[in-house]
C-alpha cells in the first residue's frame, strides 16, 4: 500500500522504502561481516518484524536460519502493558548458536530485554538485538542493541510491518500516525 491510499491518516513520512533498503543493506553488510564463518540464526519477532526479516535475510550474502517469535507486550493502543508472554515459541535450539533477535522498533524496551534474557538462558552462544528504530524510552532499559537502523521521537508511526491495530502494516513508507486516527 502507498502513501497516497491513507494520506489524510498520516502526518508525515519519516522513512521511505528506499531509505530503509538502503539502511538495511548497511546493516546487512555489518551482519556479514561481523558473523562470519559462524552459525547465525535470526529471531523475528512476529508480527511487526515479518517486513525487516524478509528485508534483512534476502540483503545478507550468507546462509542463515530464520525462526519466529510471538510475544504480547503491547495490547491493541499505543500503550505497553509491561507484562510480556509466549504466543510462539521458536522451533529451533539455540545450543551453541549465536542469536540474533531482529524488531522493526523499541519502545520502552521492555518486550527485548525480557526476550534478550529468555533466550539467553537456553544455552546460545551469543545473543544479540538489532532494530530498525529505536524511541528515546528505550536508553533507559539496561539493553544492549548491536545494530539500530535509525533512532526517532517518541510518535507513534506505522508502516513496514508497524502496525495501529493491525492496519497499516502493509505501508510500503513509515509514517507518524495522525491523533485524530488513535484518540
Ligand atoms: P516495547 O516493549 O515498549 O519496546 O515495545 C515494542 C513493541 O511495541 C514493538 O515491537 C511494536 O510491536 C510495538 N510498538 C512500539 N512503538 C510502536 C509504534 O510507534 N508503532 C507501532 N508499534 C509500536
Ligand atoms: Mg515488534
Amino acid at each position: 500500500m502507498d502513501v497516497a491510499a491513507v494520506e489524510s491518516d498520516l502526518v508525515k513520512v519519516l522513512f521511505t522504502e528506499a531509505q530503509i533498503q538502503e539502511r538495511i543493506a548497511e546493516i546487512a553488510a555489518e551482519i556479514d561481516r561481523d558473523y562470519d564463518g559462524k552459525d547465525l540464526v535470526i529471531v523475528g519477532v512476529l508480527r511487526g518484524a515479518v517486513m525487516v526479516m524478509a528485508d534483512m535475510a534476502r540483503s545478507l550474502t550468507r546462509h542463515v536460519e530464520m525462526d519466529w517469535m510471538a510475544v504480547s507486550s503491547y495490547g491493541s493502543g499505543t500503550k505497553s502493558s509491561g507484562v510480556v508472554r509466549i504466543l510462539k515459541d521458536l522451533d529451533s535450539d539455540l545450543t551453541g548458536r549465536h542469536v540474533l533477535i531482529v524488531d522493526e522498533i523499541i519502545d520502552t524496551g521492555l518486550t527485548l530485554s525480557w526476550l534478550t534474557r529468555n533466550l539467553s538462558s537456553r544455552g546460545a552462544a551469543s545473543v544479540e538485538v538489532c532494530t530498525l528504530l529505536r524511541k528515546p524510552d528505550a536508553q533507559r532499559m539496561p539493553l544492549t542493541v548491536k545494530y539500530v537502523g535509525w533512532d526517532i521521537p517518541n510518535e507513534f508511526v506505522v508502516g513496514y510491518g508497524l502496525d495501529y491495530r493491525e492496519r497499516y502494516r502493509n505501508l510500503r513508507d513509515i509514517a507518524t500516525l495522525a491523533p485524530h486516527v488513535y484518540s
